[in-house]
């Protein structure tokens, strides 16, 4: 959700610039813009729509010479996407032009004191304060200017600054959004995140809540917020630059689905190490993990519902209540939280706003937290206690599929972690779910090969007014995540079901040709679902099931079949779901949908 790059060196800063702004636009984004220094002037250009449009506006940045700058993909919060509200934002007198992601709370008082003051607005966003109150506290020294002016946000903030009196220098400061700085020689970058800064170097400083940085070609000086210098560890990005490229696919997503098998290897293998797991990472141990009486689970999207798919196997195995809760919901719901609950976290980006709200809300209540992360020093990360990293690698689609799969293995690794810590399981029952982890990577190719007909099913569904999506116990989990993926991507509206609920409410939508997904892989439950089955059948239903090749009575009801590979049942939503995100790739392609970049979406939502 909005993306700012920033550059300076001695090469031409603009097409870094646009190169680093096209590596961000899988965030989301409605406008972009950048502003170079160039003979002591700033010269901006801004474009509304997509990169490509501001890559022709300035010739692929030939108009805008000059060797440093910044730029911008705006996400719009406060004033529509139009060219005036893009960013960067200039001051009054043309010194100072800023880019920004985030919200300032306080905008509109501070509006009104710089209005009294005199500053002219030109646009509606909340980000035009910063640039005025930049200019109003100048006075010779950016570096004062910078951490006055942040002193008076409230809110999030990852800001970069140029200014015409030190036009080699950048500032960038950050609180609460996304903030990476890259090292190189003789130039040096800043970024929101790591893919537009990969193909240029692989060493990183990740900025913390409240530092800013001085950027030269040279140099890189981080302060905490009073000005006093921090020293700063360099990190190593270890993804090549292929991981964060499209290789030969259609789409992002595609390449993403199909790269599952692997992403759940390098997430689980390196964890199981003779014949046991081991997360000596989380620092979880057998006292504390029997000191506790609850876990919850909090997360927003895709990761909730991740959530929902390890409650299942934690419960079993742990024989302790785990709670799913929306971290927008749970931040406001004075939760009943306290030492002895465990609150893990899930999140992909290791950004989203609710989460990192939620998380924060239950510390101060006293609980630990555990996160289950993909982007390795994200604030997610270096907030919780403990962190376990899913090696999923860069997720470009905003459509999350590699990051939900490696979140869910992740939760089925700590169920049997925690089951044997807590003494909850016997040695026999252990090996055999060991066993059937380590053979996760394989269940999910295989349910990649078995499914060659989903093509051809998305072409007999692709124009639905609407899907349901039924399934009961693991099932149903895997469900949510079925319909959420399909709406994100195809526009078509997809609700699911718990279906044992169709009875009391939903099943009055059932008529003449609707498509029911009947999610049958829970054995235990089987039978019931399969009464689900005939009842909307016997209302004129189309049913297209998913479960087991061998499964000749359901084969027998469904007018469809998706196929998944036998596994532990509380292990399976990692399986089942693949097959309906290829469904939902294949629905959104025949409908002709921007499938990594859906409309209204961002890939990260790092504001409330
Ligand atoms: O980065 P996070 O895992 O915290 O993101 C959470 C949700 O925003 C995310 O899963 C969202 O629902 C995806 N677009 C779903 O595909």
């Amino acid at each position: 959700m909005c993306g700012i790059v920033g550059y300076t060196g001695s090469q031409e800063a603009a097409p870094i610039l646009l190169e680093g702004l096209k590596k961000l636009e899988y965030r989301g984004y409605d406008s972009a813009g950048i502003a170079v220094i160039n003979d002591s002037r700033i010269s901006v250009s801004k474009v509304t729509g997509r990169i490509a449009n501001l890559c022709e506006k300035t010739s692929d940045g030939k108009n805008c010479p000059g060797t440093a700058g910044i730029g911008h993909t705006r996400w719009a919060t406060h004033g529509a996407p139009t060219d005036t509200n893009a960013h960067p934002h200039m001051s009054n007198d043309g010194k100072f032009a800023v880019v920004h992601n985030g919200i300032i709370e306080n905008y509109i008082a501070l509006r009104e004191e710089l209005t009294e003051k005199g500053y002219r607005f030109e646009s509606q966003t909340d980000t035009e304060v910063i640039v005025h109150l930049i200019e109003m506290y100048y006075s010779g020294n950016l570096k004062n200017a910078v951490i006055k002016a942040s002193s008076r946000l409230r809110g999030s903030y990852a800001l970069g600054v140029v200014c015409t009196d030190e036009p080699e220098k950048l500032y960038a400061a950050r609180e609460a959004s996304p903030l990476i700085l890259g090292v190189g020689i003789g130039e040096n970058y800043f970024a929101s995140d790591v893919t537009a800064l990969v193909p240029y170097t692989r060493n990183v400083i990740y900025l913390d809540d409240g530092e800013f940085a001085e950027i030269t070609p040279d140099s890189i000086t981080v302060f905490d917020p009073a000005g006093r210098p921090v020293n700063k560890k360099i990190s190593r990005i270890t993804w090549d630059v292929q991981a964060a490229e499209k290789g030969g696919y259609e789409h992002f997503m595609l390449k993403e689905i199909i790269e599952q098998p692997g992403a759940i290897k390098a997430t689980i293998a390196p964890r199981i190490k003779d014949g046991k797991i081991v997360l000596d990472e989380t620092g979880l141990t057998a006292e504390y993990l029997k000191s506790i009486n609850k876990i919850v689970i909090t997360a927003c999207g895709s990761a909730y519902y991740a959530g929902c798919a390890g409650k299942y196997a934690i419960e079993k195995l742990c024989r302790i209540p785990v709670q799913v809760e929306l971290a927008s919901e749970l931040r406001y719901s004075d939760p009943i939280i306290d030492e002895h609950t465990l609150v893990i976290v899930l999140s992909q980006s290791g950004e989203t706003a609710d989460t990192i709200a939620a998380m924060k809300e239950c510390k101060k209540r006293g609980a630990k937290t555990l996160a289950i992360v993909n982007v390795v020093g994200s604030t997610i990360a270096n907030i919780a206690d403990h962190t376990i990293y899913t090696w999923a690698g860069p997720e470009i689609a905003v459509a999350t599929t590699k990051g939900y799969t490696t979140q869910v293995s992740v939760l089925y690794l700590f169920a049997l972690y925690a089951a044997e810590k807590m003494n909850r399981i016997d040695e026999e029952l252990y090996k055999r779910l060991l066993e059937s982890l380590n053979t996760l990577p394989k269940k999910i190719q295989e349910a990649l090969d078995m499914n060659p007909q989903i093509p051809n099913l998305a072409k007999k569904y692709h124009n639905a007014s609407s899907l349901f999506f039924i399934g009961r116990n693991t099932d149903y989990a895997v469900a949510l995540e079925g319909a959420l993926k399909m709406k994100e991507i195809s526009y078509i509206h997809a609700e699911s079901y718990a279906a044992g609920e169709l009875k009391h409410g939903t099943i009055a939508l059932i008529e003449e040709h609707q498509p029911v997904i009947a999610l049958c892989c829970n054995e235990s439950i089987m039978e019931k679902t399969m009464s689900n089955i005939i009842e909307v059948k016997a209302r004129g239903a189309e049913v297209l099931a998913v479960t087991f090749k061998d499964n000749q009575k359901i084969v027998s009801l469904a007018d469809d079949m998706i196929y998944v590979p036998k596994t532990e049942t509380i292990f399976a939503a990692a399986a089942e779901i693949v097959p309906l995100q290829l469904l939902a790739y294949y629905v959104a392609k025949e409908n002709g949908c921007d499938i990594d970049k859906p409309k209204n979406l961002a890939k990260s939502v790092t504001v409330e």
